[in-house]
């Protein structure tokens, strides 16, 4: 088999998606394997997930590059290219992102974003859908740019809305889709680069 690709995962939280991934890299026939996962949080529960299942997992601090967001992302690039990180996957990384690290990563940085893009960018995505009176919801995976959840889409998974959702019952319908949704989209798109 070719060399699997070597993807890093950004995360700030929780890591559900990054575990999901590191999920369907234990597939033999999985075109990449997840490498690193980095956050911009040290207490991030993700990157206790990672250490578990033997993924390298590293803090690069927000709070040491005060007023620096340029040097922190200098900082991660850094720490990708040393990981010989091919791939980016932003899952759940909550920190804006400025041409330092978008430009450095071009068409091959990925995030996922829990709204039917181009609906919904940004936060409260749930929260709005409700409020629309939209009759589906869903996530979508995208080529990162500088405008925040505008990249080209890749794939999207849609769930429908269902009498007396809440924002709660919503995110755990959208959520399990985004765990099915990012491993393939991802898999597809390493597959194309080889
Ligand atoms: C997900 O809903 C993702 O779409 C959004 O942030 C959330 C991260 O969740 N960008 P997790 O950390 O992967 O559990």
């Amino acid at each position: 088999m070719t060399q699997r690709t070597r993807v890093a995962v950004l995360i700030s939280g929780r890591g559900s998606n990054l575990e999901a991934l590191i999920g369907a890299a234990r597939d033999p026939a999985c075109p990449f394997e997840i490498a690193l996962a980095l956050s911009n949080k040290p207490e991030a529960g993700g990157l206790a997930t990672a250490r578990a299942a033997g993924i390298d997992a590293v803090a690069v601090d927000q709070r040491d590059f005060p007023k620096d967001r340029e040097g922190h992302e200098r900082a991660i690039d850094a720490a990708l290219r040393a990981a010989k990180i091919e791939v980016v996957a932003l899952a759940g990384y909550m920190r804006i992102l400025t041409p330092v690290l978008v430009e450095a990563w071009a068409g091959r940085m990925l995030n996922i974003h829990p709204s039917l893009l181009p609906l919904y960018p940004g936060l409260d995505t749930h929260g709005r859908a409700l409020a629309a009176g939209d009759g589906e919801a869903g996530c979508s995976v995208h080529l990162v740019t500088v405008g925040v959840d505008e990249g080209p889409l890749l794939g999207q998974a849609r769930v429908p809305i269902l009498p007396g959702d809440d924002e709660a019952a919503l995110a755990e319908r959208v959520l399990a889709a985004e765990h099915q949704l990012y491993p393939a989209v991802l898999a597809d798109f390493c597959r194309a680069l080889k």
